[in-house]
């Protein structure tokens, strides 16, 4: 039984190691050597890596892929997919070369306002606050001069301090609500930064407030920190063909393709259960990109899903119509991403992701990010109405074995419809192709 430790820290790397490895694993020498298998080589990198977190022992790889062929607003990416799960890329690129030969995708930034948060708990009356916080909003701006500056000179800084009355919520709590525009920065440093800074003037200057009686004077900050419920920094995705176009290699028509992805949508609005996972098919790809740029997939999906559920119950991200002929697909999603700052120049496989990119700007990233999202989920709903997802992977196999055989075009298709229905074994195809050829 392994006993706490006091100081684990501050150990040495190679201490570290031993002390889990001799605590936790029965095997303390292999333990030792897969962690350092996954050193790298070079030290200089591996330090860098290792100074990433506190009490690192090995670094975790994960695949980086690239999905080809992306034509977003009219230029043509290749994107970078961080990801281990094996049919993510593969159906990134399958989507994204579709709809290459249906005029791309079109992408927009609808907004980019970040949100931050001072708590705090003030008793007293709510028209005498209201006339503090006027009175302190230009202390609040000259009090983060210094913090904004740089930030100011690119274009960006604060945009915006409210007060919220929240006492319906809870007792007495009130908050200052403030807006900020990062640029290309995703910004939570620079947010927290000001955030804290604000509630160190609120609090002097409640001190010195004249109106205020000695009760009123006692606010408490409860916290200051942003938040990444973003539904303001928010980005729309877009493809749409004829739905003629829409054809599918199955037996099924464009009409009934289109017709399904459609319905298929309708249920993930209307059914969490289904909204859930067709949410996770999109952040498949979304999640991929946010890793492989080095920005904050938990701040992403959190963010995400709350906007998933702005409405009161949690329903899809995408959405689809058939008008006139013409299927269109969309995806409107918050994704507060930064192309400067964190990782983002630092960790070199990063830094490679946004050359590959052609060094986006963070607005451009979030296109890309959202396009990624809506392939993805383009991909499944093909897929989900049409084959299915494990025919799908059934039917790569099942070609394999009709083409090892000679199989025609028209023997192919005969027999992939019959195995929608069928199991395929090897045994069954060579079965069904010998009796397709006597009859
Ligand atoms: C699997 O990772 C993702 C899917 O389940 C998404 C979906 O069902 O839409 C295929």
């Amino acid at each position: 039984m392994a006993q706490p430790i006091k100081g684990f820290s501050k150990l040495s790397k190679e201490d570290k190691i031993d002390w889990v490895a001799r605590n936790y694993t029965l095997n303390p020498e292999d333990t030792k050597e897969i962690l350092q298998t996954y050193w790298h080589p070079d030290s200089g990198l591996q330090k860098l890596h290792d100074e990433f977190i506190e009490n690192t022992i090995s670094n975790f790889y994960l695949p980086l892929g690239i999905a080809p062929n992306f034509l977003i607003n009219g230029t043509l990416y290749a994107i970078p997919m961080a990801i281990e799960e094996s049919s993510v890329v593969a159906a990134a690129s399958k989507a994204a070369k579709f709809w290459l030969e249906r005029g791309g995708f079109s992408a927009r930034v609808l907004g980019t306002e970040k949100i931050g948060q001072v708590h705090f708990i003030y008793n007293g009356d709510e028209k005498k606050l209201q006339k503090f916080i006027s009175h302190i909003q230009p202390l609040l701006r000259r009090d983060t001069d210094e913090i904004t500056k740089n930030m100011v000179k690119r274009g960006g800084g604060i945009t915006d301090i409210v007060l919220v009355d929240k006492r319906k919520a809870m007792e007495n709590y009130f908050q200052l609500h403030a807006t900020f525009e990062t640029m290309d920065a995703m910004g939570a440093n620079f947010i927290n930064t000001c955030l804290e800074q604000f509630a160190k003037t609120m609090l002097r200057e409640a001190r010195n407030f004249r109106e205020f009686s000695e009760d009123e004077r006692d606010i408490e900050v409860v916290m200051s920190i942003l938040s990444n419920y973003v539904p303001g920094c928010l980005v729309r995705a877009e493809v749409s063909c004829p739905v003629s176009e829409l054809n599918d290699e199955e037996s099924m028509t464009a009409d009934e393709v289109a017709e399904k992805i459609v319905r298929a949508v309708r249920i993930a609005q209307k059914e969490p259960y289904r909204a859930v996972t067709h949410n996770k098919g999109i952040m498949n790809g979304i999640d991929a990109v946010v890793q492989a740029t080095g920005n904050d997939f938990r701040a992403i999906e959190a963010g995400v899903h709350a906007f998933a559920a702005k409405d009161g119950r949690y329903t899809s991200l995408t959405d689809a119509s058939v008008e006139n002929g013409i299927f269109r697909f969309w995806i409107e999603i918050p994704l507060a991403l930064g192309t400067v700052g964190g990782l983002t120049r630092l960790h070199p496989l990063v830094n490679l992701a946004l050359k590959i990119l052609q060094n986006p700007s963070a607005e451009e990233l979030m296109q890309i990010a959202a396009v990624a999202g809506l392939a993805q989920n383009f991909a499944a709903m093909r897929s989900l109405v049409t084959t299915g997802i494990q025919q799908g992977h059934m039917k790569m196999h099942l070609l394999n074995i009709l083409n090892q055989m000679g199989a025609n075009d028209q023997e192919k298709k005969t027999l992939v419809h019959y195995f929608r229905e069928h199991t395929a074994t090897h045994g069954a195809v060579v079965e069904a192709l010998q009796k397709l050829r006597q009859d």
